[in-house]
């Protein structure tokens, strides 16, 4: 084999073979330093001419400096394809802005909206919106609201203790995630004072799951303090709430019931504003919808909190928002509220 051949063979076995199968410019270099480094084939060979009588060195040394430019140049234009693949490669993951066709404007969720028309309704009715934390102390959601240490409410099974930071000033089983509205009542008595009328609408939480319960749902709450204020009031507010919500005249009705911060107590129905009170499948043909419950201020919730119960009356409510959106949207299970699926988010367009 002649020395022209073995140059031949090297050219093709870097330029054919060894480069093309590179991927990236770090292998690649690592061929060109095999053949191109110090200690390089080709560097062997252009130090190997000097060995070599002159006649034959010169016309060798040509041969080997045109195959080192050859390879020179098979290197870099291959890193120079490997450089475009890459850039081509990184640009195809980008998204082309040009081609983005506008997104679908959101709608507000059928809850949020709910939430809005009972706070607008109130509002019109004089009361303001009030707030409390998710993560409420004991004493606030129980004790304060005359709900004693033993009743059933204050069970592990029915409440969410949170257990309190290291270190805090509270002990186990002082805070709760609030399972009503209710601890707002408490908030808003111990910050102002009467006249008071708020409604305070919110997240609330209690160890429930199965179809028509969610561990975590919405209530409103409601509530006035003043002097002389009276049950005829109350029922005076929900009668023009339901009927401004609906927009149709609707009667509310009261049956006396317990809840432990009102006496006397009740729960509140109002008239079925699909029916009329005619009876039709949305009431079960009663004519009447179960909202929540209702009562004049105990008056041991007064005095937690401050209120003079001689010369102040007040009375308060409570309903869940979300049955109250299933009613205004007829949505017939309530965990299509918390899904966030699309197909049902979507049919309630703006
Ligand atoms: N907090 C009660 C519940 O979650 C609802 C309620 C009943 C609220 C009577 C009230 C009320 O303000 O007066 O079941």
């Amino acid at each position: 084999m002649s020395d022209d051949d073995a140059l031949t063979r090297m050219r093709h076995a870097f330029a054919e073979v060894e480069l093309p199968a590179t991927r990236t410019l770090d292998e690649a270099y690592a061929v060109k330093v095999k053949y191109l480094g110090k200690k390089g084939l080709v560097t062997e060979l252009s130090r190997a001419l000097g060995s070599l009588p002159p006649d034959v060195r010169r016309e060798r040394g040509q041969q080997v400096n045109a195959l080192k430019a050859a390879l020179e140049q098979a290197y870099d234009d291959h890193c120079r394809a490997l450089t475009e693949q890459a850039e081509q490669a990184a640009l195809a993951t980008f998204e082309d802005l040009t081609d983005v066709v506008a997104p679908e404007p959101g709608t507000l969720h059928p809850l949020t909206r709910t939430r809005r028309a009972l706070e607008r309704v109130f509002a019109s009715l004089g009361f303001d919106v009030a707030d409390g934390p998710h993560v409420e102390l004991a004493r606030l959601n129980f004790d304060d609201l005359n709900i004693g240490p033993d009743h059933p409410a204050r069970d592990m099974a029915d409440t969410f203790f949170v257990a309190p930071p290291p270190g805090s000033r509270w002990q186990p089983g002082d805070l709760v995630l609030r399972t009503h509205t209710s601890p707002v009542q408490v908030r808003t008595m111990l910050e102002r004072t009467p006249p008071i009328r708020i409604v305070a609408l919110g997240t609330v939480f209690r160890r429930d799951d199965d179809a028509t319960h969610s561990p975590m749902f919405h209530q409103i709450e409601g509530l006035c303090v003043d002097e002389g204020t009276s049950l005829a009031d109350l029922r005076a507010t929900l009668y023009r709430f339901v009927s401004a919500l609906f927009e149709r005249e609707l009667q509310v009705r009261f049956r006396p019931s317990f809840f432990p911060f009102v006496e006397p107590g009740a729960e509140f129905d109002m008239q079925c504003p699909f029916c009329g009170g005619k009876g039709c499948s949305v009431c079960k043909g009663s004519g009447w919808i179960e909202l929540g419950g209702a009562g004049m201020v105990h008056p041991a919730v007064f005095e937690a909190c401050g209120i003079d119960a001689e010369r102040y009356t007040g009375w308060a409510f409570g309903f869940g928002i979300d049955r109250m959106a299933m009613l205004m949207h007829q949505v017939p299970d309530l965990r299509l509220l918390f899904e966030g699926d699309v197909r049902f988010l979507e049919q309630f367009p703006c």
